[in-house]
């Protein structure tokens, strides 16, 4: 029997838990959320963003600046977020205009306020095994592995997609819960040979309904985080979900897999960041 994980019930459960400790610990974590622009679907990310954090007692904000803005003063908006002692984590909603460079935005946030976990300075961390913020995608996908598998040590895990904000990061989580670790990507040979050697397979390519059936080993657990329009005009995932949920032990769906996660680990990561910077 397949089981379809539920990514939204397992958010809430974070998020509950998140809440609980703001509760008895008497802190009160900042997150300033910045969007430049108004790309519609950033603007809907950035206010669920703001209200998930709400809801959980988390002092959010969020800051809006203009398309035009220089990089200069950009700078100068993270700098004064860096500074202030009220702020604990800060979020600069990707993409930026392309007149900016989203390197040096990245890389002008405080490492200890980084919650995306995007900064070179936690990437680093990470991968050398030391403490680290750590990107929200990739870490819900591993909280929704671990609940659906237990022990992740010596499984062999594919993961389609090199990005800095999921497939790499998500291949070094994999690593450090002892599974055998293989990137694909646009250029591997014989994808579906690969991927079809996976107990664990995760897909992050943004490309609708690419995965399919003959991909996918009797038995796997599939983790989806693409969120694609299909050519029907609804929301799919990377994976052809009809031809591969059979085969699977267990599989995300889309919506309502990952996608929830990922607000959640935003969530906690920002009570991460105020424990360590109020320690
Ligand atoms: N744009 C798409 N995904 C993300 C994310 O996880 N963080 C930020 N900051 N921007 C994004």
């Amino acid at each position: 029997m397949t089981k379809i994980i539920n990514g939204k019930e397992f958010a809430q459960k974070v998020r509950a838990l998140v809440a609980k400790e703001i509760e008895i610990s008497g802190l009160k974590p900042g997150l300033t959320v910045v969007l430049v622009g108004n790309d519609p679907a950033s603007e809907v990310y950035v206010r669920n963003k703001d209200a998930a954090a709400k809801e959980v007692g988390i002092n959010a904000q969020t800051i809006k600046l203009p398309a035009e803005i220089s990089q200069a003063e950009l700078l100068t908006k993270i700098d004064a977020l860096n500074k202030d002692k009220k702020v604990h984590g800060i979020l600069v909603q990707l993409p930026l205009p392309k007149h900016i460079d989203e390197k040096a935005v990245i890389n002008a946030i405080s490492p200890d306020k980084d919650v995306d976990g995007f900064h070179v300075i936690n990437a680093g961390r990470a991968v050398t095994g030391q403490d680290a913020l750590v990107p929200c995608t990739p870490l819900g996908c591993i909280m929704l592995l671990k609940d659906a598998l237990g022990d992740l040590t010596g499984l062999n895990a594919v993961v389609i997609g090199r990005s800095n904000i999921v497939g790499k990061p998500m291949a070094n989580l994999l690593l450090n819960e002892n599974c055998t670790v293989t990137i694909a990507h646009s250029k591997t040979k014989d994808l579906p040979k690969v991927c079809a050697q996976a107990d664990i397979l995760v897909a992050a390519v943004g490309k609708p309904k690419m995965v399919k059936a003959n991909w996918v080993k009797e038995g796997a657990v599939v983790i989806d985080v693409g969120i694609n329009r299909g050519p029907d005009g609804k929301l799919c995932g990377d994976v052809d979900f009809e031809d591969v949920s059979p085969k699977t032990k267990a599989i995300t769906p889309v919506p309502g897999g990952v996608g929830p996660m990922t607000i959640a680990c935003l969530l906690k990561n920002t009570l991460e960041a105020a424990k360590r910077l109020e320690k």
